[in-house]
């Protein structure tokens, strides 16, 4: 039996888990920043780490008490190296040493998407070869891994990340951040009235939302100054429309190609419940690869996921030492 403590503080998230055998949580804490950002309009990266700074005892006390373990008898700590803000991630890492050094623990650094991706451990057992579509916001990535812990990035964005582009747009419209939800929401209500082009990409399984962000700037604009009203609703269905009909057009032209065994969604726009209705319908075709959705609470960030990937390291022998920092563009395992 393995027990890890496990910390995130990569974004806007002070996060920290107990975790057995990287399925079973005994405590997953999630202290929320996002109604001090909400009144920025956005992350700011200064204001997220000052308050990790200030949270972080208390979300580790809470995971612990939670939990009903000592720490006697945790057997690593498993903590978030990166990608994300920098300021963010020192907080985490520092703890996790912290902790490491004074209750004499292995430490066990953690890629933040290989977290996103083994949260779905949680929720079925995963198998391989396996697809993963990664999407946050940050990264868009079509993650292929032949075996466990073995990671190929298939495509990922050439410029903004999906769930940039949707807080973007959302600023446009003045819905406040993040974007996401309210999108998700709006769109429903929404119909096929704009046109917005098609994003296009050199490669095969790479993204692009960038193109379209500006569009949907531009076509406001030209509402606004044509004197017409713009129709929220309208627009949010045409945005989510074109971006996640050309994502998961890309992701299934992927399955086609690869055959994986199990395709999982992963990070906080797989909440997206347009994303996962389409890729319901695009996977009824290829009912050889089993489709996992993974519920709201793991698709956002949360400590539990570090832990669940944390295992699967500790299991390949990957602890690492008191020299390792903090790395906002860390790449995944396997690819540097
Ligand atoms: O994975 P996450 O919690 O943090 C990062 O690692 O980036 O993802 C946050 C992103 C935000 O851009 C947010 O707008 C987006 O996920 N998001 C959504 C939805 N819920 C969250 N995007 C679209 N539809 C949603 N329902
Ligand atoms: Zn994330």
């Amino acid at each position: 039996m393995t027990m890890l403590l496990a910390i995130e503080t990569s974004c806007d998230e002070t996060a920290c888990a107990v975790v057995r055998d990287g399925k079973e949580i005994l405590s997953n804490i999630v202290s929320s920043q996002i109604n001090v950002h909400t009144m920025y309009g956005g992350v700011v990266p200064e204001v997220a780490s000052r308050i990790h700074v200030e949270n972080i005892s208390a979300v580790i006390t809470e995971a612990i008490n939670q939990s009903g373990v000592t720490m006697d008898e945790i057997d690593g700590i498993a903590y978030t190296q990166g990608p994300g803000l920098i300021g963010s991630l020192h907080v985490g890492v520092q703890a996790a040493k912290t902790l490491a050094w004074a209750y004499n623990k292995p430490l066990i650094p953690i890629n933040h998407m290989t977290g996103h991706i083994y949260a779905n451990a949680f929720v079925a057992d995963l198998k391989f070869p396996l697809m993963a579509l990664v999407v946050s916001g940050g990264h868009t990535e079509l993650v292929w891994m032949k075996d466990d812990w073995n990671f190929e990035v298939l495509g990922t964005t050439r410029d903004d990340a999906i769930g940039e582009a949707y807080d973007k747009v959302a600023r446009v419209l003045d819905l406040g951040y993040p974007g996401g939800p309210v999108m998700d929401k709006l769109a429903k209500q929404g119909k096929a009235h704009y046109k917005l082009p098609v994003p296009k990409t050199a490669g095969e399984f790479d993204f692009s939302f960038s193109g379209l962000k500006t569009a949907v700037l531009q076509l406001a604009e030209r509402e606004r100054k044509a004197g017409n009203e713009i129709i929220p609703e309208d627009l949010a269905y045409a945005f989510q429309e074109t971006a996640l009909g050309t994502m998961v057009g890309k992701t299934a032209a992927a399955v086609e190609h690869y055959r994986p065994k199990m395709i999982v969604l992963a990070g906080g726009v797989a909440a997206n419940s347009r994303l996962r209705e389409m890729m319901k319908e695009a996977m009824a075709k290829h009912p050889e690869t089993e489709l996992v959705i993974p519920p709201m609470w793991c698709c956002t960030d949360n400590a539990a996921m570090i832990g669940a990937a944390g295992y699967v390291a500790w299991k390949h022998g990957l602890t690492g030492g008191f020299d390792a920092s903090a790395d906002p563009g860390l790449p995944m395992p396997g690819e540097i």
